[in-house]
Order: C-alpha cells, then sequence, then structure tokens
C-alpha cells in the first residue's frame, strides 16, 4: 500500500440484497470485507460479527460491483476551474463510481505519453476512485494525423477517442481502428458529420422548427456510425460508439452485433431521460452534445439498453462554468454532469417502472463497461478474494438533485428533479470513498 494511502476497513454487510451480473446473482446474503478484499460471501445472518471492523445492517440495501463509467470528462490538466481529477472522482465515488475513464479533450490534449502520464500521477495523488486516462485518437484532437497510440498504450491506456468530435477522415479512422487491433485497444468513437451539424443546437425535428433552433439531424450520427461499422468490419479492429442517441444508431449497432463485429455502445443517463421537447424552457443545462432526441429516440434506447444492443451506461459527465453556461443557447457549449445523478437516473427512469431489471442495470454500469475497458478488479463478481471494490445503495430513498454538486460544476440536466435511489456506501480496493453518502476524503 502507498505512503498516506487509507487503511481499508474490516466490514460486515449483514443481510444485504446481493446483486452481482458476473455471476447472476439477485439475492440476500452476508458479505465481509478485510484487507483490501471480499473474505467471504455466505448465506444471509449466517455470518458472525468480525472481531475488529463494523457491522452494517443490509435492510433493504443493495450490494454491488462498484460502477465503471467509459465517459467522463475530467477537465484537467485546463480547466481546473470545471473540474479536476480530484473533484471529478470524488463526484463518481458519491455516485457510487470505482473506476471511471477520463477523456482525452483537456487542454492540453491527451494525446502523448507526458499528458497520460501526468493525469495518472494526479489520479495516484487524489483520487477517490481509479481514473483511466482516454488518449486521443488524432493529433490535438484535429483529425488529421493519428497521436502517439502505441506509445500511450504501452502505458496501459486501453480507450482512445476524439469525443467532442467525430474523426470526419474515413481514411484515419481506418488507420486508428488498425492499430487498435494491433495493440489490442478501443477506437471510442463521438460520431458526428459535421457537414450535417455546423451551427446545430438541438435534435432536428418539430420543436427545433417552432423553437427556431438549428437542427442537429439524426443522419450525423448515423451516417458516421454506419461509416465506422464497415471500417470495423475490414479491419477487425475494436469499435466502441459514444452516447448513442438515434433509433436508426441502435439498430446498425443491433446489426453490427448480428454480424459478430467486434463494436460496443453506450448510452448516457440524459438520453435515457429527456427528449427534445425538455428544451422548449431554453435552459442550457438540456444542451448536450449529440442533442436529446424524441420520444420515439429515447424509446429505441431503453429498448436497445433491456437487449443488450447497447452494453453500457456511460454519463459524459460535462461540467461547464456557470459564465459559459449562463449566456444564451447558442453560445453556450454543450454538456451536463451526471456522475452524482446517474445511477439513480436508471434506477429512477428504467429499474422502477419495471423497463429494466435492476441485474441488468448494475450489469450495464458495472460489468460490461469493466469488460469493455478491460478492469479485470471491477464489475464482479462478488467473491471470496475478489478485490473489494464495490457500491452499497438504498433504492427506495428519495431525493432532489442538486443545486449544489460535489463536482465543481453545477450544470445538470437533473437539478430539482426527484429521483430514487441513493449511494450511501462505495469502496475502493476496500477503503470506503464514500460512507454514509458523504465522501470520507
Ligand atoms: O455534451 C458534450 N459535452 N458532448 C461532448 O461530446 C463533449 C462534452 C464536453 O467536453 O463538454
Ligand atoms: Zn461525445
Amino acid at each position: 500500500m502507498p505512503k498516506g494511502m487509507p487503511e481499508p476497513s474490516t466490514v460486515l454487510f449483514r443481510g444485504i440484497r446481493v446483486v452481482d451480473p458476473a455471476t447472476g446473482r439477485d439475492g440476500p446474503g452476508d458479505v465481509l470485507v478485510e484487507d483490501g478484499v471480499v473474505a467471504s460471501v455466505g448465506e444471509a445472518g449466517t455470518a458472525s460479527a468480525p472481531r475488529r471492523g463494523e457491522v452494517i445492517e443490509g435492510d433493504g440495501l443493495v450490494l454491488a460491483p462498484g460502477l465503471v463509467d467509459l465517459h467522463a470528462h475530467l477537465r484537467e490538466p485546463g480547466r481546473e476551474d470545471k473540474e479536476t481529477v480530484e473533484s471529478g472522482s470524488r463526484a463518481a465515488a458519491l455516485g457510487g463510481y470505482t473506476a471511471v475513464a477520463a477523456m482525452a479533450n483537456t487542454d492540453p490534449v491527451a494525446d502523448n505519453a507526458a499528458v497520460i502520464q501526468e493525469v495518472m500521477a494526479l489520479a495516484e495523488k487524489a483520487a477517490l476512485c481509479e481514473v483511466h486516462p482516454v488518449g486521443a485518437i488524432t493529433r490535438g484532437l484535429e483529425g488529421e494525423t493519428l497521436a502517439e497510440i502505441g506509445e500511450m498504450a504501452s502505458l496501459g491506456v486501453r480507450m482512445f477517442s476524439d469525443d467532442g468530435k467525430g474523426v470526419q477522415s474515413a481514411r484515419v479512422l481506418r488507420l486508428a481502428l488498425e492499430y487498435a487491433k494491433a495493440f489490442d485497444v478501443v477506437i471510442a468513437e463521438h460520431c458526428e458529420d459535421e457537414s450535417l451539424t455546423e451551427g446545430a443546437q438541438m435534435h432536428e425535428g418539430y420543436h427545433s422548427a417552432t423553437l427556431g433552433l438549428r437542427g442537429w439531424p439524426s443522419e450525423a450520427e448515423e451516417l458516421m456510425l454506419a461509416r465506422d461499422v464497415f471500417l470495423a468490419r475490414r479491419t477487425g479492429g475494436r469499435l466502441h460508439v459514444c452516447h448513442l442517441s438515434a433509433a436508426g444508431s441502435v439498430d446498425l449497432v443491433r446489426r453490427a452485433k448480428e454480424e459478430g463485429l467486434r463494436v460496443s455502445a453506450e448510452v448516457t443517463p440524459h438520453h435515457l431521460t429527456f427528449t427534445d421537447d425538455d428544451l422548449s424552457s431554453y435552459d442550457t443545462y438540456f444542451k448536450v452534445n449529440p442533442p436529446m432526441r424524441s420520444a420515439d429516440d429515447r424509446e429505441a434506447l431503453r429498448a436497445g439498453l433491456a437487449d443488450g444492443t447497447i452494453d453500457a451506461v456511460a454519463t459524459d459527465h460535462a461540467p461547464h462554468a456557470d459564465e459559459e453556461k449562463e449566456q444564451e443557447f447558442d453560445l453556450s457549449p454543450p454538456g451536463t454532469i451526471g456522475l452524482e445523478t446517474a445511477l439513480a437516473a436508471v434506477l429512477t427512469e428504467l429499474v422502477e417502472p419495471g423497463r429494466l431489471s435492476l441485474l441488468r442495470a448494475v450489469e450495464a454500469m458495472s460489468t460490461a463497461p469493466a469488460g469493455v475497458l478491460g478492469l479485470r478488479d471491477h464489475g464482479g463478481p462478488v467473491e471470496a478474494g475478489r478485490p473489494a471494490n464495490l457500491v452499497v445503495f438504498d433504492p427506495a430513498a428519495e431525493w432532489t438533485a442538486g443545486p449544489r454538486f460535489a463536482s465543481k460544476s453545477k450544470n445538470s440536466a437533473f437539478t430539482g428533479r426527484a429521483l430514487r435511489g441513493r449511494v450511501l456506501h462505495t469502496l475502493l480496493a476496500g477503503e470506503l470513498t464514500v460512507r454514509d453518502g458523504a465522501a470520507t476524503r
């Protein structure tokens, strides 16, 4: 254990509902955490209290593998006023996360070994969850020359993305997928054909016409996704599709999977919750990229997540400064924060109304994203000897999101929304990073 690191706790969770997608288990049990690992998982009510440490009664609570986010903007280096590795990882831990992928659109861009090492060092020093830097696909996110993919891969970077922008050139994306295959890494694409989205503010449809805002048509996403599936097929490189927003995109991913291609996809809690109708207030907290779309699109995303076409829920946590978000709609940057509300949003919108089982929800927020990133210590199984990366939440607790968050920014589309489901404890390698809903450091 590195010097200055907090000690792992000894805790017995007694009579708790264990939800573990890796084994398919959903039922009561006793879970003992000791020396950073799950020491035992037994029948509910059979474990005796540990000699040292504490007992937490599981009454109505759920214990699951810690959540894993494939898509968070932690803004460091460059925009530490919006978020830092420390503040973002604290927000993540409060949201039940034990690992997050930190996007590359920082300043300077994470397109070389030095920036990757800087983020890794910040994480080592201050983070309340594991932070895995994502490397850029192209130098400076400019879409023209490949970044130092091999060098970054040798530091352990598993995912590469120009997120914030799509890779416009088929030639460049094809080359990136070839490299991805050679280095066994994943290309995560923000699908947006910029020839269709210049000046776009929201989903193109009835509401954009009545609100007088420039539209971002679904085809801009679908066309690039279709192209990328073609290139993944030819190159054999692994493709991950960021933040699906359109029904047609769900179909494209479904067909690619039926064909056996190495394609995975994510959806955000906000695209699963809101529609373009919510923009009628001109509230810039609803301005995101890609935009919230129609109710039919939202329905297709929910169905795609339920049937496994969409592998994972990822936050696209995108903090922005008040003075930026408070500008008029056209000038406001796109993005909503999401780490502290993601689990509750999924529980409220999908699990509670019976659209998604709790087991599938945890799979999509933990086991599946851990698989995409190749994080063997995360995502379960919750079994003896496994690292104790865990979340404990109360699925029935009711609360209202915001207006203040642990994140340095407060631009949450969920602000003021009634949510059900609250994270109580998060354990990172056996250390309680969150206890009773509060960060421990
Ligand atoms: O809404 C978004 N915000 N979408 C992106 O692709 C980028 C992100 C950001 O960096 O703010
Ligand atoms: Zn994006």
